[in-house]
């Protein structure tokens, strides 16, 4: 009889998006002609001079052990890209964390500061990870759902309904993924508000700072007055720099507030390779030309692709203001995991279920434009054109 597992493992799903990467892996060495629009990485090679810089880290012998808190050169270039681009003014000595993946930053954040009972608010939909990384944390996750009809717009009114004297975190992600929305001040405002009236720990997850289009622009939660006290903010170098397999992200916070995060990393992943954190100095201090290109390339993707598939019947897809995704709503072929299936099996097109982003994702599937060069992008879009309009 198979051994069970930890209780608190059995209400925690596997990410939709992994299994869509595995997927289509699985394919490709089958000689299967796939395209893979599934996961979100890049994909990209690390941009040369930030290969070089670890490379030469390592033959310098940047090899040993290192500090939980990272290197001061990193936190340093952290701290200055902080003032240059978020509006935040920090303490490089220990307002920077840095950590292995900020998925593994975001894991210490939840798992620091939410125990037994405690009710987190997720805006959904959203990254398939925070709600298992709440459970994972014995947390309870509650979400609140936003609605494509209205344009997935948040509002204090919205989310207050959903606070309860067991509240204690809301986690916003902005731009989001799945669903690209950018959120404007008045929005972020309104979730300050929230967190002030109830004391709640805010964890705001940048990801896609740097993917924005059309005339949208991003604002940094915690630069709100009154937020800093009380914001984890999570920062990665996987999409800006497609370095997901360097595993490099950095949690920002208040040095109070990121002291339990320390001693969790202390105890588990003991630190960032030190290799890994200069290349990551590497890619803070030096150009950064091709940010625009990767910018540019999704946004001409987006706009023609959109257009494709909201000329299909029964397809809706709204243009997204930031981040690197479709989501369109479809009303065809089931489930958002079955027509996932039907669309490898037919046409060898990788995407991932709209279900993975928490329940309000069903009926809709979202599509990387990131993951695969942007003519196969192109030519994935059509296949999923075809299937959507033989459903
Ligand atoms: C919103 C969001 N947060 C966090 C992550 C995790 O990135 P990493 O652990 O590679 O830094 C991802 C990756 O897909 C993401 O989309």
């Amino acid at each position: 009889m198979a051994r069970p597992q930890a209780a608190r493992l059995d209400r925690v799903q596997p990410p939709a998006t992994l299994a869509a990467g595995e997927r289509a892996r699985e394919l490709a060495r089958e000689g299967r002609d796939v395209i893979d629009l599934g996961q979100s990485s890049p994909h990209h090679v690390t941009p040369a001079h930030i290969v070089e810089a670890g490379i030469k880290a390592l033959r310098d012998g940047h090899t040993n052990i290192g500090s939980a808190r990272g290197l001061p050169e990193f936190r340093e270039a952290m701290a200055e890209k902080l003032a240059r681009d978020n509006g935040l003014e920090v303490d490089s000595r220990g307002d920077v964390l840095p950590t292995p993946g900020s998925k593994q930053g975001l894991y210490y954040a939840l798992n620091a500061y939410i125990g037994a009972g405690d009710e987190v608010l997720i805006i959904e939909p959203t990254w398939v990870s925070f709600r298992q990384q709440v459970e994972l944390s014995q947390g309870t996750p509650v979400e609140v759902a936003l609605s494509e009809e209205e344009e997935y717009n948040l509002s204090y009114d919205l989310l207050k309904k959903y606070v309860t004297p067991r509240t204690k975190a809301v986690i916003i992600n902005n731009p989001n993924n799945p669903t690209g929305r950018v959120y404007s001040l008045r929005e972020l405002e309104d979730v300050a508000r929230l967190a002030s009236e109830h004391d709640l720990l805010v964890v705001c997850d940048e990801t896609y700072e740097y993917f924005l289009y059309d005339s949208n622009r991003h604002r940094t939660l915690a630069a709100v007055p009154g937020m800093w006290e009380r914001t984890l903010t999570s920062y990665t170098f996987t999409k800006a720099y497609s370095m997901a397999g360097w595993r490099l992200g950095c949690i920002v916070g208040p040095q109070a507030l990121l002291e339990p995060l320390v001693k969790i990393q202390e105890h588990t992943a003991s630190f960032v390779s030190p290799f890994v954190q200069m290349a990551g100095t590497a890619a803070l201090t030096g150009p950064q030309d091709h940010l625009e290109e990767w910018r540019a390339q999704c946004e001409a993707l987006r706009t023609a692709s959109v257009d494709r598939l909201n000329a299909v019947p029964g397809v809706h897809c709204p243009l997204p203001q930031g981040a690197t995704f479709l989501f369109p709503r479809f009303s065809k072929g089931g489930s958002s995991a079955d027509l996932a299936q039907a669309l490898v099996e037919r046409e060898g097109v990788v995407v991932t279920p709209g279900s993975g982003f928490g329940d309000s994702g069903e009926g809709h599937f979202r599509i990387a434009l990131m993951r695969s060069p942007a003519p196969q992008v192109s030519e994935g879009v059509q296949r999923i054109a075809r299937v959507l309009e033989a459903l």
